[in-house]
């Protein structure tokens, strides 16, 4: 199934009683994988999570970690691009060159990259600091 198509039926069950801004998202996994996500609110708004963030649980739950391609739909003016905590989240799975499409339920599509949404990431060889090379 086109990746698009799985986040827009995923969307249908999304859980946002407090915004009514229902997402979907999905993750194709280098294996050839789709794995889905919505947005699930809290009643505690900080607490809900988001659709990217669910279909990542969804994938690591399935035993995958490296993610090929991604889609995010939401009925927006225009299509939403992810918050800046999943494009960190989805830069942990994905490299810079994955593709992202975000899309609207209207039928408006935008194609972006990993990369594009979040350039410079905070990555793995950040941890290392300098005194950890036995200087
Ligand atoms: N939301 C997502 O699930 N993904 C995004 O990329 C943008 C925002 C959700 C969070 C919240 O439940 C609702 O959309 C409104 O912000």
């Amino acid at each position: 199934m086109e990746l698009v198509e799985a986040a827009r039926e995923a969307r249908e069950r999304a859980y946002a009683p407090y915004s009514n801004f229902k997402v979907g998202a999905a993750l194709r996994t280098a294996g050839g994988e789709v794995f889905c996500g919505v947005n699930v609110e809290n009643v505690a708004y900080p607490e809900g999570t988001c659709a990217e963030a669910g279909a990542i649980a969804a994938m690591v739950m399935g035993g995958e970690t490296r993610v090929a391609e991604v889609a995010v739909i939401a009925d927006s003016p225009a299509p939403v691009p992810p918050c800046g905590g999943c494009r960190q989240k989805l830069a942990e799975f994905a490299g810079p060159e994955v593709k992202v499409t975000l899309a609207t339920t209207r039928g408006e599509t935008l194609e972006t990259t990993v990369g594009e949404l979040l350039p410079g990431a905070f990555g793995t060889g950040h941890l290392v600091s300098p005194s950890d090379d036995g200087a």
